[in-house]
Formats: C-alpha cells, structure tokens, sequence
C-alpha cells in the first residue's frame, strides 16, 4: 500500500505522520513545491519510526515520479484561511492548484482513489475530479467527518457524556450552511431532544457551522489541522482496509436527494472503491431544504469557476 500525500503543509504533514503511525501504508509520500520542505518533514517523521513502531517508509519530494502506482492520494495542497476570508475567498487560486496536481496524480496513478481536503472543499473535490477525468466514486472529500466530530464534541462537553456515545452526522457543503442532522442525532438512542434544550442545541448548531472560523481567529496564521488530519485519516483506513463505513464524506450527486451535478456532504459507504454507495436516508422537511440550500451555494461557486 501506497498513500501519497500532497501539500506538505499542517493538514498535509499531519495525515502523512497519522497514516504511518497507524501502520496503514508501507510507504508514504509526502509531496510539497517548497524545496527541502517535505524531504524534511518526511525524514524528521521517518527517524520517528523506532520509537513509534513503524516500518513504513515516509519519503519527501517535489516529484511526482515518487507517487506512481498509488493506492489512494490525499490532496491537501493550497492556500488555507486566514481571520476575515471564507473558505470561497480561497477558489480561484486553490483550483489552479488542484488542477496542476490532479494532472500529476492522475498522470502517474491512473488507477488511485483521491480524497481531497483542500477549500472550499467541494468545489475543489469537483475540479479535482474533472481533472482526472476518474469515474466520480474515486475522486471524493472530507468535510463532514471533520464537522460531525466537531459536533460531537461540542455535545459532549455540554452534557459531560463521553464523545464515543454521541452518534450524529453533519451533511451539506464544508460551509457555514452545512447541515448537522438534529433528527438522527442521539445519546447511545437517546434523542439529543431529550437531553439538550433548544436553545443549547441551537447555539451548538451555530458554534459547529463556525468551528473551522473558530480556530482560525485562535491561531491567526493558519487554520485547524489536528481534527481535520484525524478525520482524513479515518477516510483513508476506511478505503485501504475496505471497511465499509458508513461517513458522511462529499460525493457527486447525479440525482439523489433530489441533487444533481454538484458535490455535497451525504452519508457514504466508504470501501476498497471509494464512494461504493450513497445513502438517501429520510429527512425532515427543514433538514432537506437546509441540504439543498447548501448543495446549491456549491453548484453556484461550482459555475463561477475560471478554470
Ligand atoms: P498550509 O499552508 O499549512 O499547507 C499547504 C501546503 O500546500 C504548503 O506547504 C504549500 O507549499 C503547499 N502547496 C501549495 N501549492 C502547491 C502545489 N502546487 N503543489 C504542492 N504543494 C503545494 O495549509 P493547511 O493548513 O495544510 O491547509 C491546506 C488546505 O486544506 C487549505 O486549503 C485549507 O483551507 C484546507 N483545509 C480543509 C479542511 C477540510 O475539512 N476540508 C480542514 C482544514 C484545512
Ligand atoms: C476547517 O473547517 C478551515 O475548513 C477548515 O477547519
């Protein structure tokens, strides 16, 4: 197994040391346009090796050659936030990027699965995917991963519940409109309802939709890239070990959920071929005019593309 990494940046070096220190490739690429950059940061995660215990090896290259034949590549290169812009202050130049990138990924993986985190992440997931020119079930996003546990989190702290007994999943676009499921969300089967007031609920709802703004007006320079990495990463062990988990990840939608042309956070079943199958589950009637709200500002910025 092969993953490649590239963009050798926070969320790109923190995917590459998770994918090692989880023994899930016996190679990992580390692949960045800033000489010296991801041959460092590969090396310096390689020399961990001994002390962590893994026998993979982490390489670092301004190459593509490095990547060839890989199982699954995860995209992360790009501009990432800074205080003040949206994630959409990032498309034009991020999709040049991504266009120059997939060309390389497809170029020398033909066959590979991309998982592309890079903002605003569903309309990079659709240049991505165009680019390759891949059947869309390989070429998908992490988004929803990332803000459901997010959201999960933020739920355990309100009820001083550990996070592994709160199910939820948050659909939509990785944008403040994204969608978290207040109809499925539960505490080991309880409905959240039952335990969390309204207002509380609420307020947890609008802290999730900023979360990613949260952390950024933290760090100033940077956006989040722990959380994201380890939600990534759980995408990428779910393909590689063909685990058939059932995530909420960003697919293209050719007409489910009444969504068509566009990428958008559903419930996915994630396995050894990507995207092996989108759920339609049932919603209520606010929950699924919130999801094409959100689906639709995506095929909007979608169509405003220069690329
Ligand atoms: P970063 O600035 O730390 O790293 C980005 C890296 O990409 C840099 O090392 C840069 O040299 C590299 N890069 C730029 N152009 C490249 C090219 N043409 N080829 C190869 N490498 C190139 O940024 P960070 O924090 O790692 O974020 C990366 C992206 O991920 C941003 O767009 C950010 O908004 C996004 N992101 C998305 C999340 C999600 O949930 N989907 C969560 C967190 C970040
Ligand atoms: C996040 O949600 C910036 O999209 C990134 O943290």
């Amino acid at each position: 197994m092969k993953v490649s990494v590239i963009g050798a940046g926070h969320v790109g070096a923190t995917v590459a040391q998770r994918v090692a220190e989880k023994h899930l490739a016996n190679e990992v690429v580390l692949v960045d346009i800033v000489d010296g950059v991801p041959q460092g940061k590969a090396l310096d995660m390689w020399e961990s090796a001994p002390i962590e215990g893994f026998d993979g090896k982490v390489i670092g290259t301004n190459s593509y050659e490095e990547t060839a034949d890989s199982s699954l590549v995860v995209i992360t290169a790009g501009l990432a936030r800074k205080p003040g812009m949206s994630r959409d202050d990032l498309r034009d130049k991020n999709a040049e990027i991504i266009k120059g990138v997939t060309e390389q990924v497809a170029k020398f993986s033909p066959q590979t699965k991309i998982i592309v985190v890079t903002n605003p992440l569903d309309v990079m997931t659709y240049v991505a995917m165009k680019v390759s020119g891949f059947e869309p079930n390989r070429v998908f996003g992490q988004a929803g991963v990332l803000d459901t546990a997010r959201y999960r989190t933020f739920l355990s702290m309100e009820l001083g519940i550990s996070v592994r007994d709160i199910q939820a999943m948050v659909l939509g676009g990785h944008g403040d409109d994204m969608v978290p499921l207040l109809s499925y969300t539960s505490v080991s089967g309880i409905p959240v309802t039952q335990l969390v007031s309204k207002d509380r609920l609420d307020a947890i709802v609008q802290r999730t939709r900023q979360g990613g703004g949260e952390i950024v007006k933290y760090l100033k320079t940077g956006s989040a890239y722990y959380a994201p990495s380890a939600a990534t990463v759980e995408m990428v062990e779910a393909v590689l070990h063909d685990a058939k988990r059932l995530l909420p990840c960003a697919a293209w939608l050719s007409g489910e959920f009444g969504l068509k042309d566009t990428y958008a956070g559903v419930p996915v079943v994630l396995g050894k071929n990507g995207v092996e199958k989108i759920l339609e589950i049932e919603m209520t009637d606010a929950e699924m005019a919130m999801l094409h709200e959100s689906a639709n500002h995506v095929k909007e910025t979608i169509a405003a593309l220069k690329i």
